[in-house]
């Protein structure tokens, strides 16, 4: 195995460097190894370095340890600097480094309103760099190993370069996928559920696991978001909640809306979802969803947790303890991931599901 000199680069929401530094931690102690990392808060970017990486043994760790406060992360080198003139050809030359050929090569800049002034430089680089770099062999879409070239400007002349592997890396450049709003959907979280389904399930799940018939129930549905995204799958959905639903979603045969205390109800049957916005305490809200999935109220749930303003952290890795304590004690195989989603603000979102 090669041990060469690399940083981690990640991608967080603005805010959350501390929480990304610990995603990476973790990942570290289970891949053995050693990192120091640099956050400066509010800069939505993190590195660490390491003095030799196993990449092999890296990637096995991200893979079983998946993020939850990155949103994108690679493995790579910089700041590189960079001359005003032509960025292309030194580019050019990094990106031979990094054991080419990529599918694809993303410009990105950290998600600040500072480093978004640059998004037109990466737009304008964007199309020289890739015909330079098909022309000099470096791109291959279907190359198996699905490296994707990062290239973070944390300045007009000095970038953050390296790759990360689609397997286990986001789908999206920086790790935002961009979704449009839906003109009928009540309210803009239905973004949330949308970009949660997107992460948590493969395309292949999303078609077998949201099928018309199914049932859902959604607590803390209004205005009904979330229930859109479901009946738009054809899922007839049980909205829980005291205030209105909004819009065609009020309307649509395939939901029922219950005024009801979403902290306490529970439906007849067994359904095949649960999904849960409620703006609750999230120890209170990782007990809600641990007790559906082990009494077999739902088979699967994706649920949000409001993050408290300090120990965001400490308050995930309490919530993950506690589902796991619930399940684990009934002898239930389960599989929970966590994610800030590029559309959470101080929340992250969970998806927990019975194994199959
Ligand atoms: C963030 S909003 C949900 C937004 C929704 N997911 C959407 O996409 O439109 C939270 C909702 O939870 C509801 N809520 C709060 N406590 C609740 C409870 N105990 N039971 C049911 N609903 C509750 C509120 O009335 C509010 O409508």
């Amino acid at each position: 195995m090669v041990a060469v000199q690399r940083s981690i680069v990640a991608h967080c929401r603005s805010g959350f460097e501390a929480e990304c530094v610990s995603d990476i931690l973790r990942i570290a102690t289970r891949a053995r190894i050693e990192l120091a990392c640099d956050a400066v808060a509010g800069s939505a970017l993190v590195n660490a370095s390491c003095g030799a990486l196993d990449n092999a043994r890296w990637e096995r760790a991200l893979a079983a340890t998946p993020p939850w406060f990155a949103r994108s992360l690679f493995v790579g080198d910089g700041p590189h600097a960079l001359p005003e003139r032509d960025r292309v050809t030194p580019l050019l030359t990094i990106a031979t480094e990094h054991e080419p050929p990529f599918r694809a090569i993303w410009l990105e800049t950290p998600d600040t309103n500072e480093a978004k002034t640059r998004s037109g430089l990466c737009r304008r680089l964007s199309a020289p760099l890739t015909v330079a770099a098909d022309r000099a062999g470096l791109l291959a879409p279907d190359d198996p190993r699905g490296l994707r070239l990062h290239v973070v400007f944390v300045a007009a002349t000095r970038a953050w370069v390296g790759t990360s592997r689609a397997a286990t890396g986001s789908p999206w450049p920086m790790g935002i996928p961009r979704l449009a709003q839906p003109h009928s959907a009540p309210s803009r979280s239905t973004l949330k559920l949308a970009e949660a389904l997107m992460t948590f399930l493969t395309e292949d799940e999303r078609l077998r696991l949201l099928k018309p018939g199914m049932h859902a129930v959604d607590l803390g549905a209004a205005p009904g978001g979330w229930t859109w995204q479901l009946a738009q799958r054809g899922l007839s959905v049980t909205a829980i909640d005291n205030g209105p639903l909004r819009g065609g979603v009020a309307r649509d045969p395939l939901v029922e809306h219950l005024r009801a205390d979403g902290l306490t109800w529970r439906p007849r049957r067994p359904v095949d979802w649960m999904v849960c916005d409620i703006v609750e305490q999230p120890s209170r809200i990782a007990a809600l969803v641990a007790a559906w999935v082990a009494d077999g109220a739902c088979r699967r749930t994706i649920f949000n947790l409001k993050l408290p303003m300090k120990k965001r952290y400490a308050e995930v890795e309490r919530c993950a303890a506690l589902i796991g304590d619930v399940l684990s004690r009934r002898r239930l195989r389960h599989m929970l991931r966590f994610k800030q989603l590029y559309h959470d603000r101080e929340e992250i979102t969970g998806y927990l599901s019975r194994a199959e």
